[in-house]
C-alpha cells in the first residue's frame, strides 16, 4: 500500500491543473490510463470560451450558456464559471498557454473566435490545436515537479471506501486499486483526497471523436462505489467529424462554421436555414439532429461542410491541424467541400458534483467532463468545457486544502483477484466492446425512442452478466476493466434516457417529441441500490 496526499485520476486539462496546485501542499500520485497526453483535452480543437473583450460581458456568456443547456443548467454553477474563468485562463498564459493574437491597429489583441449558441467572439484559441497548448503545456509543470509521481500505463479498477469495508460511517473514498500494466499487478494507493478527471464516454459509441481512452472509467467507478450519477442521456454529437474510409474520429471544428463554413447536401444546397435562424452557429444539438435528418431524407452518407470560399492562405494558417489531416487524406479543403457525419462527442452527465467538485462520496472530487455539475445541463455551449475544467480544478483544490485533511489511519486490504487465469477468449471481449457501441449507436443515438431503448437495456442486461462472469474468473486487463466499464456507462445512458419522458436539448425521442416543463425540469439522478 502506497500513502499520497492527493490521488488524481486522468490528465486532461482539470486533472493536471488540480495536480499542479495541490502539490504545493503535498504529495500527488498521477494515475493515467495510457501516456499522459491521450486524453480529450489534447485533441480539443476549437479553444475555451471566456469573456476577455470589452465588446462582451459575463451576462451574454451566462446567457448563452442557459440558452443552450435547454433549462436544466444550474444558473448559480454557470454564473461562477463564466465569472472566474478570466482569472484562470491569465494562470494558463502565465505557465506559457499561447493564444492567438491579431493585430488591432495599436498593437495585439487576443483573437477570439465564434462557435454555435455563442452571442459574441469569445473563444480563446492556439490555431484549431488548443488542447493540445494546453495539454503540452501543463504536462513540462507537471514533469518537473518533484511532488508528482506520475504513473502512466496504470488503469484505476476501483474505489476503496469505508462502506466496503464494512465501516459504520458516512460512506468515504480512502484509496484506489490500480492496474499496472506493464506487470498486471493492482497496486493499493491510499489517500484521504481522491480526485476523479477521467473525462467521458465517447468510446460507447461506435462512432465519436473521443480518443481511445474515453471510455467512461470515471462514472462505472463512481457508481460501484455509491456516487450519485446524474443526467447521462445528455450525450452530445459534435455535428461535424470528418466521414472518410480511413481516418477515423477526427473532428473537423466548429470553429470552421464561426469563420464562415456551410453546411451543404451532396446536391450542393444549404439546409441549415430550414431548421433554425442561427443556421450553421445554431446549438450543436439542432446542428446535429439537422444533419441526421438530412441523411435520412436524402440517404446520403454524409452532409459537407464548405469553407473554400475563403482565401485558402486563410484556411491553412488559421486550421492547420485539419488543413493537414484532410489533405493526408487526399482532401483539399482549400478548394473541396468536407464530408462530415455527427459523431458522439461529449458526455454532459457524469458524478453528480457541486461547484467544488464534492461528490456524494466523502474523499472523493469530480472535476472535469466526468462530472456532472450543472453547468451544461441539457447540452453543452462550444467550448465552455475547457473553461469547466480549469475552474473546478481550481476550485476543488481550495476546497480540497481549506480544512487540514487527516491522514486515512485504516488499513486497506490487498486486491484479491477475481480469478488467476489469463482471459482465454480476447475475441470475445472485443465482440462484446463491439456489441455495446454498435447497439448504442443504432438504439439511443441521436434520435430515439422508448421500443429502442428497452431493446438496448435487455441487450445490455444479458452483456452485463457475460462480463461480470469474465470479471470474476480471469485476471484483470485493462481491456477487460474497459469493457466492465463500458457496460456500465451504457446502460446508465439508457436507464437515464428511458426515464426522461420529454425532449430536451440532446435528449430527443419521437415517443415524447415536445418538452414538459411541469414534470422534467430536473436532474435525472442515479444511485446504485
Ligand atoms: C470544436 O472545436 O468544435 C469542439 C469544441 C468543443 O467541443 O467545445
Amino acid at each position: 500500500m502506497r500513502d499520497f496526499d492527493f490521488i488524481v485520476l486522468g490528465s486532461g486539462i482539470a486533472g493536471l491543473s488540480f495536480a499542479l496546485k495541490a502539490a504545493e501542499k503535498g504529495r500527488v500520485a498521477l494515475v493515467t490510463k495510457r501516456a499522459p497526453s491521450d486524453s480529450n483535452t489534447a485533441w480539443a480543437q476549437g479553444g475555451v470560451a471566456c469573456v476577455m473583450s470589452d465588446e462582451d460581458s459575463f451576462e451574454l456568456h451566462i446567457r448563452d450558456t442557459l440558452e443552450a443547456g435547454a433549462g436544466l443548467c444550474h444558473e448559480d454553477v454557470v454564473r461562477t464559471i463564466v465569472t472566474e474563468g478570466p482569472a484562470r485562463i491569465t494562470e494558463l498564459m502565465a505557465l506559457g498557454v499561447h493564444f492567438d493574437h491579431r493585430e488591432n491597429g495599436h498593437g495585439t489583441e487576443l483573437d477570439l473566435g465564434r462557435e454555435g449558441g455563442h452571442s459574441k467572439r469569445r473563444i480563446l484559441h492556439f490555431q484549431d490545436a488548443t488542447g493540445r497548448e494546453i495539454e503540452n503545456t501543463l504536462l513540462s509543470k507537471i514533469a518537473a515537479h518533484p511532488s508528482i509521481e506520475t504513473m502512466p500505463n496504470h488503469m484505476a479498477v476501483d474505489f476503496i471506501t469505508t462502506g466496503k469495508l464494512g465501516y459504520a460511517m458516512e460512506n468515504s473514498v480512502v484509496g484506489t486499486y490500480v492496474l499496472d500494466e506493464s506487470t498486471g499487478t493492482v497496486e493499493t494507493l491510499r489517500a484521504p483526497v481522491t480526485v476523479l478527471a477521467t473525462g467521458g464516454c465517447g468510446k460507447v459509441y461506435l462512432y465519436t471523436t473521443n480518443p481511445d481512452v474515453a471510455t467512461g472509467d470515471g462514472v462505472a467507478m463512481a457508481w460501484r462505489a455509491g456516487a450519485v450519477v446524474a443526467n447521462m442521456e445528455f450525450i452530445q454529437f459534435h455535428p461535424t467529424c470528418l466521414y472518410h474510409p480511413s481516418i477515423k474520429s477526427f473532428l473537423v471544428s466548429e470553429a470552421v462554421r464561426g469563420e464562415g463554413g456551410i453546411l451543404i447536401n451532396a446536391r450542393g444546397r444549404r439546409f441549415m436555414e430550414f431548421h433554425n435562424p442561427q443556421k450553421e452557429l445554431a446549438p450543436r444539438d439542432i446542428v446535429a439532429r439537422a444533419i441526421d435528418a438530412e441523411m435520412k431524407r436524402s440517404g446520403e452518407k454524409c452532409v459537407y461542410l464548405d469553407i473554400t470560399h475563403k482565401p485558402a492562405d486563410f484556411i491553412k494558417s488559421r486550421f492547420p491541424t485539419i488543413y493537414e489531416t484532410c489533405l493526408g487524406g487526399g482532401l483539399d479543403i482549400t478548394s473541396q467541400p468536407i464530408p462530415v457525419v455527427p459523431a458522439a462527442h461529449y458526455q454532459c452527465g457524469g458524478v453528480k458534483a457541486d461547484i467544488n467538485g464534492e461528490t456524494s462520496l466523502r474523499g472523493l472530487f469530480a472535476i472535469g467532463e466526468v462530472a456532472c455539475n450543472g453547468l451544461h445541463g441539457a447540452n453543452r455551449l462550444a467550448s465552455n468545457s475547457l473553461l469547466e475544467g480549469v475552474v473546478t480544478a481550481h476550485r476543488a483544490f481550495e476546497k480540497a486544502t481549506r480544512n487540514h485533511k487527516p491522514k486515512i489511519e485504516i488499513d486497506l486490504p490487498e486486491w484479491r483477484s477475481g480469478g488467476v487465469q489469463d482471459v482465454d477468449e480476447l475475441v470475445v471481449i472485443s465482440h462484446n466492446w463491439e456489441e455495446i457501441r454498435r447497439l448504442m449507436w443504432d438504439y439511443v443515438g441521436i434520435v430515439r425512442t422508448d421500443k429502442r431503448l428497452q431493446r438496448a437495456a435487455t441487450r445490455l442486461r444479458n452483456l452485463h452478466a457475460e462480463v461480470q462472469d469474465f470479471y470474476w474468473n480471469f485476471k484483470v486487463t485493462t481491456d477487460l476493466l474497459e469493457l466492465r466499464n463500458l457496460v456500465t456507462v451504457a446502460s446508465l445512458v439508457v436507464d437515464c434516457a428511458l426515464g426522461r419522458k420529454e425532449s430536451r436539448g440532446l435528449h430527443f425521442t419521437l415517443d415524447y417529441p415536445e418538452r414538459d416543463d411541469t414534470r422534467f425540469q430536473r436532474d435525472t439522478a442515479l444511485r446504485r441500490i
